[in-house]
Order: structure tokens, then C-alpha cells, then sequence
């Protein structure tokens, strides 16, 4: 956070964003981790989301970035949650408040400027004039999203920028007195213009990368720019067994055991987020060494090879994921994102903050 804080300079506000459990991380420990560093306030996805954050953080700002339910909306505002409003039924539900909570409710408009998810399009701006003109409510913000912004290519997230200050402009909103805030984590690194006054960085607060490209953009310009990831999970070996050549593991029997060897189980499994992509492919490290997994990914359960390990133990610590085996590893082994590996992990599994 204090390295993209000097990125971008004292001027530009933090955002962190903390949706899905911290991306995987545990919104209170991480809550914790940032103690009391200059940021603006938390930007989380869901209402629900919000309203945990609220009893973690009774005072500051938080911002409810992509969907609610109207049936929350009292309890959301009541909880002086901030919120976005992408579409005329969004704002209608709001103005449709009893006066006294429409008063507090803080709304963040959302653009859409070419991403198609959520967010007003242009061809939505007179409706947006009427409904605001007919009934004022409290606009503290207005924000769009990039869809490129990680990829080397600059053209679209170019094009965005401008959709968004020709649409700022069009809006005819004081910009001094709002937030105006469009850049993740690539954004705010690749794309100094995108900063405004705001950024809602989330990946890279985790430390990791939100794309190689990302990656060797900022080495190239700030060389001594450097993530480190901050999580780790572990587990313990549950059981050892020395088995024959020629002994199938797992369901499927999709292993086979080249010679006499150790196998160890770990207690952990695809409903874990231990994804079953990683059968036979990935690796835990146990004492620094690398035991590849070996045979399927079971719900609650995998396999490791301990042909390299020294001596292993029941109860020994197995490093899932942690300095010898990336998130990144993992994501590429799946065919997928950093981002899905870790918010993938249950939030079941107990967080352990450590400094
Ligand atoms: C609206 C919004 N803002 C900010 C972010 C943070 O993005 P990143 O984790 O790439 O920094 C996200 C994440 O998907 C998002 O949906």
C-alpha cells in the first residue's frame, strides 16, 4: 500500500478494495494488516459484503461497488454504506427512500465507457438529468471500470479514459466536490491519467502481479517497483504410507507408483479451492523440497509424491501455495488468473495474520 501510495503520490487517494473475502485473503485480517494507513475508505462488491465490513469498521467510508438488492437498501444506508447506482431502477429505488433515509443515502454514479457490465451508457444521460433533477439526492461520487487495462495494448483503455471525461463533462456534476475514480490496480500503475483523485487497487495490494504485462510495463519505467505476495497456505501431511510399484492412487486410478515410495495424503481438497485442474500437475513444498500432487484432487483430500522429501512426518507442514508455488504457477497449471486461485480459497479455512 505505502509503494503505491509513492507511485502515485501523496495527492491520489486509496481505495482498498476488499471484495470476496479479501480476495481470498480474510477481509478482517487484512482489514488489520492495513491498521490505520492513509486510504480513503474500502470498496467491497456486495451489500452483504458491506454490511460485514461495517461490524469490522464501525467509522469510514465503504463503498458497495457492483450489485444490492432493493430489499437491503434501508439497512444498507442505515449502515451509512456508500453506494453505486448503475441504471435508472437502481436510482429509482433509492429516490423511492422515505425522505429522512434518502437524505443520508451516498450514492456513486456508475458509467459504463466500454466494458458492457454494469453502468449507465450514454443513451441513458437524459434519464439520468430527469430523475436527478425531479428528486436531488446525494451524488458523493462517479466512477466507470476499465476491461483492458492489464493488457499490453493501450488502444481500448485509451478510448475508456475518454469515454468517461467526455461523459464527466457531459454530466454537468461540480467534479470538486465528488470522487471521481476509474483505476484498478493496472490502471493506476500503466495509466497516470486514469488516477484522478482516486484509485481502487486490488490485486496489487495483495501483492501480485495483475498481468505479466503489467509487470514488465512498471519494471520498465520503476525498476525498483517490487510485489511480494502475502499470502500462504498450509496445511499438514495426514497420513504416510509406503506402497508397491505399480500402486494406482486416487480416483480413477490416474497415478501409478514407478517404483516402491512414499506416498503422503493432505487433508485438503477441490471443496477447499484446491482446484481438481491441479491433479497430477501441481506441487506442495514440505520442508523447501517439492512433492508434486499425484493421482485427482478429491473433494476433502490429495496425494503428494515424498520420494524427494527427507524423512517425512504425520503432522509435517505442507505449503500449498507460498514462496515455491505461486498463485500465478497455479493459475497458468488451470488455464486461469491469480485472481481466481486466490479468491477460490473457502472461506472456511482459518486466516492466521502474521507480521
Ligand atoms: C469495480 C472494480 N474496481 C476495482 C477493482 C480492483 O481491481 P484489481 O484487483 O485488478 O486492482 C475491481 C476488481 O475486479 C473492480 O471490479
Amino acid at each position: 500500500m505505502a509503494q503505491l501510495q509513492q507511485l502515485v503520490g501523496s495527492q491520489v487517494q486509496l481505495m482498498p478494495i476488499v471484495k470476496a473475502n479479501a480476495y481470498g485473503h480474510g477481509v478482517r485480517q487484512t482489514v488489520d494488516a492495513l491498521g490505520d494507513l492513509r486510504r480513503w475508505g474500502f470498496g467491497v462488491a456486495t451489500g452483504a459484503e458491506g454490511l460485514q465490513l461495517r461490524t469490522l469498521q464501525p467509522h469510514g467510508r465503504i463503498l458497495v461497488l457492483s450489485s444490492w438488492q432493493p430489499a437491503q437498501l434501508r439497512q444498507l444506508v442505515k449502515a451509512q454504506l456508500e453506494l453505486a447506482v448503475w441504471d435508472e431502477v437502481s436510482l429509482a429505488a433509492i429516490q423511492s427512500l422515505p425522505q429522512s433515509l434518502r437524505r443520508q443515502a451516498r450514492v456513486h454514479l456508475k458509467l459504463d465507457t466500454g466494458t458492457t457490465r454494469i453502468g449507465f451508457q450514454r443513451s441513458d444521460l437524459p434519464v439520468l438529468y430527469r430523475r436527478l433533477a425531479r428528486q436531488v439526492i446525494h451524488v458523493v461520487g462517479i466512477f466507470s471500470h476499465f476491461a483492458n487495462a492489464e493488457e499490453a495494448g493501450q488502444t481500448r483503455t485509451k478510448q475508456q479514459l475518454h469515454n468517461f471525461t467526455t461523459l464527466l463533462d457531459a454530466l454537468h456534476i461540480p467534479l470538486q466536490e465528488i470522487d471521481t475514480h476509474m483505476a484498478c490496480t493496472a490502471a493506476a500503475m500503466a495509466y497516470p491519467g486514469a488516477r484522478f483523485g482516486l484509485i481502487r487497487p486490488g490485486m496489487g495490494l495483495y501483492g501480485l502481479w495483475p498481468s505479466p504485462q503489467i509487470q514488465a510495463r512498471l519494471r520498465a519505467t520503476h525498476p525498483t517497483f517490487q510485489l511480494q505476495p502475502v499470502l500462504s497456505w498450509k496445511s499438514r501431511l495426514l497420513q504416510i504410507k509406503t506402497v508397491p510399484a505399480g500402486t494406482a492412487v486416487g480416483y480413477g486410478s490416474t497415478w501409478h507408483a514407478p517404483r516402491r515410495m512414499s506416498v503422503g495424503v493432505v487433508p485438503v481438497g477441490y471443496a477447499d479451492g484446491y482446484d481438481r485442474h491441479w491433479s497430477n500437475a501441481a506441487w506442495v513444498t514440505i520442508a523447501g523440497k517439492r512433492a508434486p500432487v499425484i493421482g485427482r484432487v478429491c473433494m476433502n483430500m490429495f496425494m503428494v509424491d515424498l520420494r524427494h522429501i527427507r524423512r517425512p512426518r504425520p503432522g509435517q507442514e505442507v505449503t500449498l501455495l507460498g514462496p515455491g508455488i505461486t498463485a500465478d504457477t497455479l493459475a497458468a497449471l488451470q488455464g486461469t488468473i491469480n485472481y481466481e486461485v486466490t479468491t477460490r480459497l473457502s472461506p472456511d479455512i482459518q486466516r492466521i495474520l502474521t507480521r
